[in-house]
């Protein structure tokens, strides 16, 4: 290798360096919006996250989507839509303790509602609205009325710990993936033509 081969390859090596030292775990970075939307979720293991990016998705993409295990500080939005994984009937301890403790900042801006859910693989129907939305996730945002969903969601036996996965397999559950991209869409639509 002659000098000016050797000089090219670590200038190369720096420049790559430099690029990994900037690298960071993916983010959602919403579209230019003049109203600041924020979508909050809970997961254990993603599928209320794919659908919190897709209701954002829905929005044309101006909503930025938090894991509530960010705890962000969403003082600053105008209007939120949260929602979240369903576990034995309750969204994550993490979600119900942020609804609970924010409860006075998020109640007249939140816009929408969701749930994620097994539901043994049948269609959500008024059962499952009522039992996951207004007696609990609107309960706990002290709030009724507004737009709702719940969602079938997935199961991937590989992201669960050990004790939930050996429940679930006692079930004799298969693997699933029951959550729709269009029906998230859909949501975040409905969301927004009701918010201009
Ligand atoms: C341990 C465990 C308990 C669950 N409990 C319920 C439940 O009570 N009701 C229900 O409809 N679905 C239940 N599910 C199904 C989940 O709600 C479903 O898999 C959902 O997609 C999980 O969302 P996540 O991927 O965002 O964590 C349960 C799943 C697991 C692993």
């Amino acid at each position: 290798m002659n000098t000016r081969q050797f000089l090219k390859v670590s200038l190369l090596g720096a420049g790559a360096a430099a690029l990994c030292s900037r690298a960071h775990a993916l983010e959602f970075y919403p579209s230019p919006s003049a109203k600041k939307w924020a979508v909050l979720y809970g997961t254990w293991c993603g599928s209320s996250r794919d659908a919190g990016v897709w209701i954002s998705e829905g929005m044309n993409g101006i909503a930025q989507v938090f894991d509530v295990r960010e705890n962000p500080d969403l003082s600053s939005y105008d209007h939120i839509v949260a929602g979240g994984a369903i576990r034995s009937g309750k969204v994550s301890a993490e979600l119900q303790d942020y609804l609970r403790k924010h409860q006075a900042m998020l109640a007249p801006k939140i816009r929408g509602l969701f749930a994620v859910c097994g539901n043994g693989m049948q269609p959500p129907g008024t059962a499952q609205v009522k039992a996951l939305i207004d007696q609990h996730l609107a309960a706990l945002c002290g709030i009724s009325g507004v737009p709702s969903r719940v969602f079938l969601g997935r199961i991937t036996y590989g992201l669960m710990d050990e004790a939930s996965r050996k429940t679930i397999e006692g079930f004799g559950m298969p693997e699933y993936d029951n959550l729709k991209r269009a029906d998230c869409m859909a949501f975040g639509k409905e969301i927004l033509n009701k918010s201009v």
